[in-house]
């Protein structure tokens, strides 16, 4: 039975993997690290230092915990350049008809989003209204994959584990909700969601009619 539904945010509600992928590039580039789309696809999902650490075990690169902390927030000062201009056009598609379907069929809504900086990007959207619950990023212990994000949104909403669907872009994401015992559907890329229950190409697929079809 479908009783909830939670979201990750970057890469499914609005296109802000694209910004995590420009601000990490810009900083890479000004380290010296090899950096592009590939590389990018596991730091989908991964808290801000431990998306550091990985960019800089691969320049083989060893910093300070002081130069680490300077890194990433020159990261996140790119990337908050970045979304300053967000706006609710900037929905992906589907997404603002999938939150009022299922606010009126009263499925509950949660969000599971690993940034710091997401209850400012729902704001920015205009989209803060239709979540029951919201994970709080810097409260989290142990990062994707492991469940501890998505169990944490569950029981901000009150809901079994078995009667959510989770919804991702990153393959942590997905072995998070694997983890976690919810219905895992992916957005994006077949080869890196395999393990999702669901995998849609766009955000336009995601239809409350077929949500409530693969829960059973
Ligand atoms: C999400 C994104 C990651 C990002 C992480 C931390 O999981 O997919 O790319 O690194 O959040 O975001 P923050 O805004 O706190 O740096
Ligand atoms: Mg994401």
């Amino acid at each position: 039975k479908l009783e909830a539904v939670i979201f990750d945010l970057d890469g499914v509600i609005t296109d802000t993997a694209e910004y995590h992928y420009q601000a990490w590039k810009q900083l890479a580039d000004e380290i010296g690290v090899p950096f592009d789309r590939e590389f990018n696809e596991q730091l989908k999902g991964i808290g801000r230092l431990e998306s550091l650490e990985l960019i800089l075990s691969r320049g083989e690169l060893q910093l300070t915990e002081a130069e680490k902390i300077a890194l990433a927030d020159r990261k996140n000062e790119n990337y908050k350049q970045l979304i300053e201009s967000i706006s609710p056009d900037d929905l992906l598609p589907g997404i603002l008809t999938l939150l009022k379907q299922l606010r009126e069929n009263g499925v509950k809504i949660g969000l599971a989003s690993a940034s710091k900086n997401a209850p400012a990007v729902l704001e920015k959207l205009g989209i803060t209204q239709y979540f029951d619950a919201i994970a709080d990023a810097s409260k989290i212990k142990k990062g994707k994959p492991d469940p501890e994000i998505f169990l944490t949104a569950a029981d901000l909403l009150g809901v079994p584990y078995r009667n959510c669907i989770g919804i991702e872009d990153a393959e942590a994401g997905i072995a998070a909700i694997k983890e976690a015992q919810m219905t895992a559907v992916g957005v994006g890329n077949r080869e890196t969601l395999k393990h999702a229950d669901w995998i849609v190409d766009t955000t336009v697929e995601l239809t409350f009619e077929r949500l409530v079809e693969i829960k059973g």
